[in-house]
């Protein structure tokens, strides 16, 4: 049976896919849907609730995103989250004026009453980011919390189920923000709280079982969290019907091609194919130093190899991908109307292009309404081990992108090695789940050092670690310097040709996360 739906409203706003996902975690179901969806189809999906998200745009600019009158007549509980609550009052025939002074950040708000407000203080911190304001509202409408500079933070229409919030529930900033979106959910909308992880793998696998019948499935399988929940699912759903071609090209870290065939091999049901083409990949970048360049080698190798493979294997069966909810937001495949007002922002790694000379029955892509967090909650459900659940960002080029200039076996082994210490060190000390990204680098810089009485000429080793939100932007991570230290001297004295390691404190922008 299918979930009960909440709509997310998309008006352009920075916060949409957390909106959507912090419902989630309420136990709804949530998907998201541009502001030009006919109304006629979001009927059609029987929504439960809608929420109007925020949005960077003035409500009477004409070029702004609005929404036909119609959607209040629904009898749909709504919800309107900065723009989109000054949607909702200039929409019926309130008033949306500039503010004297923009509010921005941490404002503190009294509540005075209210479904929404049920549980939270009549004082309380909220995350605010206007520059208009209500000034006026519609008939009907209450105020239902105000701050100094904002006489509307939120107001409502109970009668018609239409509520209103300045300020953003959804960003952690808001003290009682999940209480309010969770308010909104259950004691406005009346849902019952059936988006449950167990619940999605027994549907999923019933799902896939039915879908594939005796029919075989190829699953490209990288390693990486989303192709290995995939493959877990998909290894529940049809065991050996399913197999996973995995490409080692020799670029992935210290013991991980190993790792990852145990894995699978071990603890699943399948047919494991693994390619071994290191040698392949390194004849391929001998001499090549340019950064674009390797990448070029590096990604149309992988794609021979890959899609030789699947030839050999046949495609007779359906093709499977790791395919997650955000890809296809980012794509502007996830949403008909596009997203908001951007179309396509990029075209995602996990959305693989298909040489056209391949044809398979259909493509099956178990995990396309998920997001990270409930992949990887379905991963742990699963028993895939928490290395991989957990495994953090690895760039497609793999070590590729992290040894400068040419690419050479030697290179390979010792940043390989660099690597595995500092892993080591970051694990034993406590702090891994505050960097969102760590690793070692090889600049492919010699310096002179000393060892004994000798003088060394060898390789520099830098360390990279970041703290990040989202990976636009980040911070370089302030690890403490006795957990420095030990991964020096532990670099210096277990892997050969290192004398120097450095620490990278540059934070994104003005450098990138990775060195190439
Ligand atoms: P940058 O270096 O752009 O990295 O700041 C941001 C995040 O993206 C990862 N990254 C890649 N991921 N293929 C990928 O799948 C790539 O070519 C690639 N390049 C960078 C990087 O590891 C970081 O998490």
């Amino acid at each position: 049976m299918a979930n009960q739906l909440c709509i997310v409203i998309d008006f352009g706003g920075q916060y949409n896919q957390l909106i959507a996902r912090r419902v989630r975690e309420c136990g709804v179901y949530c998907e998201i849907k541009s502001y030009t969806t006919p109304i006629e189809e979001i009927k059609s999906l029987n929504p439960m609730g809608i929420i109007f998200t925020g949005g960077p745009n003035s409500v009477y600019e004409e070029s702004s995103p609005h929404i036909s009158k119609e959607i209040f007549e629904l009898g749909i509980p709504i919800l309107g989250i900065c723009y989109g609550c000054q949607v909702v009052a200039y929409t019926l025939g309130g008033e949306v004026s500039g503010c004297e002074k923009s509010e921005y950040g941490k404002i503190e708000i009294s509540q005075i009453g209210g479904l929404l407000f049920e549980g939270v203080p009549e004082k309380s911190i909220v995350w605010m980011s206007h520059t208009d304001f209500v000034s006026k509202l519609p008939e009907g409408f209450k105020v239902t919390a105000k701050s100094d500079d904002c006489p509307a933070a939120a107001f409502e229409n109970p009668d018609k189920k239409l509520y209103a919030v300045q300020f953003h529930p959804e960003v952690t900033h808001s003290e009682y923000g999940k209480n309010i979106l969770r308010n909104f959910l259950y004691e406005v909308c009346n849902f019952s709280g059936d988006w449950k992880m167990d619940d999605f793998i027994d549907t999923t696998v019933a799902q896939l079982r039915e879908q594939i019948g005796g029919k075989r499935v190829i699953l490209g399988l990288s390693g990486g969290v989303d192709s290995s929940v995939a493959a877990g699912l998909l290894s529940r759903a049809v065991g050996k019907q399913l197999t996973c071609v995995f490409v080692d090209q020799g670029l992935m870290r210290k013991d991980e091609g190993n790792f990852v065939e145990q894995t699978f091999t071990r603890l699943f049901d399948m047919n494991f194919v693994r390619v071994n083409c290191k040698d392949k990949f390194i004849t391929a970048l001998k001499g090549v130093t340019d950064p674009e360049d390797k990448r070029k080698i590096i990604g149309t190798e992988f794609y021979n190899v890959f899609w030789d493979k699947i030839r050999e294997q046949g495609t007779d069966g359906f093709f499977a991908q790791g395919t997650i909810y955000p890809d296809r937001i980012e794509s502007g495949k996830g949403n008909k109307a596009g997203h908001g007002k951007t179309d396509v922002i990029k075209t995602h790694h996990n959305m693989v292009e298909m040489p056209a000379d391949i044809q398979f029955a259909g493509t099956i892509e178990p995990l396309k309404d998920l997001f990270k967090d409930e992949v990887r909650a379905v991963g742990e459900k699963l028993g895939i081990p928490h290395e991989l659940v957990w495994r953090q960002p690895f760039p497609g080029p793999g070590l590729g992108v992290r040894i400068l200039g040419e690419i050479t076996e030697d290179k390979i082994k010792v940043l390989q090695e660099a690597d595995a210490v500092l892993r080591d060190e970051i694990s034993k000390s406590g702090i891994e789940s505050e960097l969102k990204q760590f690793f070692a680098v090889l600049p492919n810089v010699r310096t002179v050092g000393v060892m004994g009485d000798h003088r060394t000429y060898d390789h520099l080793i830098a360390i990279r670690a970041v703290t990040t939100d989202d990976f636009m932007t980040a911070d370089w991570a302030k690890i403490p310097y006795d957990i420095l230290a030990r991964v020096s001297n532990r670099i210096c004295n277990e892997v050969e040709h290192v004398n120097r390691v450095v620490y990278d404190i540059t934070s994104k922008p003005p450098g990138t996360v990775e060195w190439e």
